[in-house]
């Protein structure tokens, strides 16, 4: 296992779609343990391939809260196949790193998806759970949770994002 690199934001992969999977092979195998170990390691409760810059449908979740595996997920080709109720939680991302905010999702949701074999598999979950796969599956959309704020908070994240990112950058440059 190794960990990978998590792209950031507004690294533009991470705005592209990804596309099915089709082989489940070694290949896949090892991007999926690759995957998870760079979720724990992160830490983070969620990880989708196109941030670490491959653009597969294959998505990796444990929202247990523990950073070992506890209830792993590893969701190759997975769909939102019905969701009930409004949540509003508080969301963060890997790619969005020191940047929170609130989003509207399904308050509870089904997930079809294939495990790592191939097989297919359904999961509903409501909570944490929920949203973290409707937030996941939104990556291989090249969505991320700040294109679903409203466009005013959204241009107030651009700014206070890239004011920040380029005071990183000087701060770099001066060490
Ligand atoms: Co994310």
């Amino acid at each position: 296992m190794a960990l990978r690199e998590i792209l950031h934001y507004p690294e533009s992969l991470l705005k592209q779609k990804s596309l099915p999977v089709t082989e489940f092979n070694e290949e896949l195998k090892q991007l999926a343990d690759d995957m998870v170990e760079t979720m724990y390691a992160a830490p983070g409760v969620g990880l989708a391939a196109p941030q670490v810059g491959i653009l597969q449908r294959l998505i990796v979740l444990d929202c247990s809260g523990s950073n070992e595996p506890n209830d792993l997920l590893i969701a190759v080709n997975p769909e939102i196949v019905s969701g009930d109720g409004d949540s509003l939680e508080e969301e963060g991302c890997l790619s969005v790193p020191g940047y929170w905010a609130s989003v509207k999702r399904s308050a509870t949701a089904t997930m079809r998806y294939q495990n790592i074999d191939g097989v297919v598999h359904q999961r509903e979950a409501d909570g944490l759970l929920a949203v973290g796969m409707q937030h996941e599956i939104d990556h291989l959309e090249g969505v991320l949770f700040v294109d679903r704020l409203s466009p005013l908070k959204r241009s107030m994240f651009r700014k206070k994002y890239l004011k920040m990112l380029k005071e990183k950058e000087l701060e770099n440059a001066s060490s």
